[in-house]
């Protein structure tokens, strides 16, 4: 026993060399062009036997194999039981947005066993509609207070990760964040343009913290509701895609002014990853949009520019599977690429939007992405013509794969928004 206690005080001593010995191990950031090695991409139309996909009737068996790819070595599979879905309006406004919108609140309770876990859901719904909506769904970094000012929008109770400009110091929502992140969710520009807006805080899902996967919707399961091996079980992006996929339950079955035929993954950066993975999961979800989504995102991992997988496993260790560690610095041997994820949308529309000063994110490996991915929907016939180049900084590409690069920082902006809403209109019914 003794000698068991020395050992784990020893190892605890060595765990910051450890630790700065791999860091060390690391090679340097890339963020130059002239810095990315050669590589070659696994093709998303050749079956892991060697067959090649030549029709549409052999992707649903490819999409099959690429799917359980991505789980296993990525991922993580969620365990593959129902939970129910049930609402509980909290309160309903009709005089929202200057009585453009009725704000309605949500709890949406998740339970499966003698186990729950309640989402906080804040929708918008255009007042001028006669008919369903389409809708946009996405998670929240903070809260559902930060992402517009309006004071009858209620705190969540969950943990939250501390942030000086948000104005978080103790892991608890507070007034004082009320409205910082109104302008990544431009509700007014929204439901002017016809829309629906959905927003759920992340951490009401699953908290953005390393926790072995305990906690959030992880905990509404046990042992024996996995049919995945321990190092393949999801992560907190997949649990985040699975919420959201929870919250199209919700609208699908419950809300009347949404129409559930219709609605939009949507996501910025680690919630844009988030939405790819419910995009791909989830054929119910009528379009996707990834915002500066980055490393285990659009961006492949070939490149090795910017973010790479090894610095997500380890500033992040909680939002992969554990499978995944074992490719940190090892891309080429990756038995897929992030292009083979985007794949898995077609042939719905998909939008990749990228900023040009966002290098962490590499936004031209998340436009290739989206260029190798292409030849899928081409297969399933849908016209598509991507340009062999990315656009310049400030261009944008329309169609049912659409792209942009604007100027500026990471983040979600309004000038973002515009142009995915033109990217849905165009989408069929809309
Ligand atoms: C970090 C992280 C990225 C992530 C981003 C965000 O920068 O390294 O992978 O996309 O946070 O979510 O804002």
């Amino acid at each position: 026993m003794r000698r068991r206690h020395t050992f784990q005080r020893i190892l605890l001593l060595l765990l910051p060399f450890i630790a700065t010995a791999q860091l060390q191990k690391m090679e340097p950031t890339r963020h130059e062009e002239s810095q990315v090695p050669a590589y070659t991409l696994p093709d998303p139309l050749v079956m892991e036997d060697g067959t090649p996909v030549a029709e549409a009737g052999q992707w649903s068996a490819r999409r099959a194999e690429l799917l359980e790819i991505l789980s296993a070595r990525q991922y993580g599979f969620a365990p593959p039981v129902p939970v129910s879905v049930k609402g509980k309006v909290v309160s309903e406004d009709s005089d929202a947005l200057d009585g453009a919108a009725t704000m309605k609140q949500v709890e949406v309770v998740l339970t499966h066993g003698d186990k729950s876990r309640t989402l906080g859901l804040l929708l918008f719904l255009p007042n001028a509609a006669a008919q369903p909506v389409p809708a946009f769904v996405g998670l929240n970094f903070f809260g559902n207070h930060t992402s517009h000012a309006d004071p009858r929008i209620r705190l969540h109770g969950n943990w939250s990760p501390n942030n000086e400009a948000l104005r978080v110091t103790d892991n608890r929502a507070t007034e004082d964040s009320r409205g910082l992140r109104a302008h990544r969710w431009p509700a007014e520009e929204i439901i002017a343009r016809g829309y629906a807006l959905a927003t759920v805080y992340a951490g009401d899902v699953d908290p953005d913290h390393e926790d072995g996967c305990k906690d959030g919707v992880h905990g509404l399961f046990g042992e024996t509701d996995h049919t995945a091996p321990p190092e393949e079980r999801w992560g907190t992006i997949a649990a985040w895609s699975w919420g959201l996929s929870r919250i199209l339950d919700y609208m699908e079955e419950s809300e009347p002014a949404v129409d559930g035929a219709r609605v939009i993954a949507l996501g910025h950066s680690r919630m844009g990853k988030a939405a790819l993975w419910a995009g791909a999961t989830d054929t119910r979800f009528a379009a996707t949009i990834s915002n500066n989504s980055g490393c285990v995102g659009a961006a492949l991992h070939r490149r090795r520019f910017g973010e790479r997988l090894v610095d997500i496993n380890t500033n992040f260790p909680h939002w992969l599977n554990d499978r995944s560690k074992s490719f940190n610095e090892r891309e080429s041997d990756l038995p897929f690429d992030q292009h083979q994820l985007l794949a898995l949308i077609a042939p719905r529309p998909l939008y990749v939007a990228s900023a040009a000063e966002d290098l962490w994110a590499d936004p031209k490996g998340e436009f290739l992405a989206l260029l190798h991915a292409e030849p899928v929907w081409q297969l399933l016939g849908i016209r598509s013509d991507l340009p062999r180049e990315m656009p310049d900084v400030g261009g944008s590409l329309t169609g049912p794969l659409g792209y942009h690069i604007r100027p500026g920082k990471h983040d979600l902006l309004s000038e973002d928004w515009v142009r995915f809403l033109d990217f849905t209109d165009r989408m069929a019914g809309s």
